[in-house]
């Protein structure tokens, strides 16, 4: 009997995923016979039932496109809201892909949707992930796609930044996406030459921030390019933060309302570096052009990989896993491992010593 599985994209969308569904789509129809379909904005698509015919022509020419043709939320199966309630819809979930006559649903997504993901395998569903972002944060997966992509634009500004930043003798403090992990500032300061680098993982003092720009300026370099993770934090602000987490252990801090939140955070440190040096500076907030347009060479190279590899573990009907990228091949990592992980950069990471091996400072 032909088997048919499901697909859907979650969270937010990244450069890559049309090529992960081509990768999938294709694979599943033209290797193995499968019949492909696709659900519209996520999980919410899913309990809306509102589907995609994925066949014909339609998986033709996405590969190079950015977003996704399937539309995208960060909707939650457990936690939806409906007619104006926060509901919990996995039971029309589960009935949706039964009515479907699913065999298995792929779940294109974040850390968030591993999560969701799991639940749905633990409502009985056959699941099978792939792990996409910029933010490159899902555990257990050497890289996701989505973050090259947004490596390149990161850089590419910061490329842009330095010519004004020089001719203008300013310091320019460029924030860049990350959510809490510092893995895209941190590619795209070493990348992109900034002086210096600001990731959640290490917090900063803004005293030793503006010395390192002093210090530039005395030999002659009155420029600097400050490269600032979203997530970023002065050793003040992580201490308060651990505060306020201590005392709501028993409740999870609520999500602040994350750009504006970050958004502050930058301009008081252009302000305070200002103060500081005694040079003007500027900030420059790169937001969502980083998730924006085409995916590069290596995200489709990539997601093509992942999204056959998932085609393989559906065929050789293995479900629960993600699968995550190994070196030149792929893994099936249990949704169970992943789920709830986030992968942060260590603090001695490679990457970060040899920042520090060519002079730069992370403020601390
Ligand atoms: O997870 C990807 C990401 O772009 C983060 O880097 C950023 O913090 C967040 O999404 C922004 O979310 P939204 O697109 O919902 O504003």
């Amino acid at each position: 009997m032909t088997q048919t599985i499901g697909i859907l994209t979650s969270g937010g969308d990244t450069p890559g995923l049309n090529a992960a569904i081509r990768g999938v789509g294709k694979a599943c129809q033209t290797h193995y016979g499968m019949h492909v379909i696709g659900f519209r904005d996520g999980f919410r698509g899913l309990m809306e039932n509102r589907t995609m015919a994925l066949d014909g022509d339609i998986l033709s020419g996405i590969l190079t496109l950015g977003g996704t043709i399937l539309g995208t939320s960060r909707d939650k199966p457990h936690k939806m809201p409906v007619n104006g309630k926060v509901m919990d819809m996995t039971e029309t979930i589960v009935a949706n892909y039964h009515a479907n006559q699913l065999d298995c649903l792929v779940c294109l997504g974040g850390g968030g949707t591993q999560k969701n993901a799991l639940r749905l395998k633990q409502a009985g569903l056959n699941i099978v992930t792939l792990p996409k972002t910029i933010d490159n944060d899902v555990a257990l997966t050497e890289t996701t796609f989505g973050f090259d992509t947004a490596l390149g634009i990161a850089t590419d500004a910061i490329d842009r930044l330095h010519s004004t930043a020089h001719s203008h003798h300013r310091i320019i403090v460029v924030e860049i996406m990350g959510h809490r992990a510092g893995w895209l500032a941190l590619g795209a300061g070493i990348s992109g030459g900034a002086d210096v680098i600001l990731i959640p993982e290490i917090p900063y003092d803004v005293t030793s921030v503006a010395d390192a720009i002093k210090a530039r300026k005395r030999k002659g370099k009155p420029f600097s390019i400050v490269a600032v993770a979203e997530g970023a934090l002065s050793q003040e602000e992580f201490a308060a933060q651990q505060v306020a987490a201590a005392k709501k252990k028993e409740k999870k801090p609520k999500e602040p309302e994350p750009e504006l939140v970050y958004a502050e955070r930058t301009l008081k440190l252009a302000r305070q570096l200002e103060l500081l040096t005694g040079l003007e500076a500027r900030p420059t907030i790169l937001g969502h052009l980083q998730r924006g347009g085409t995916p590069s060479a290596a995200d489709r190279l990539l997601a093509t990989r992942l999204g056959t590899a998932a085609a393989d573990l559906i065929a050789a009907g293995q479900f629960g896993y993600m699968v995550a990228a190994r070196g030149e091949t792929s893994l099936p990592v249990p949704l169970d491992e992943v789920a709830g992980q986030v992968k942060i950069v260590p603090p001695d990471h490679p990457w970060v010593a040899s920042a520090r091996g060519v002079g730069t400072s992370f403020g601390d």
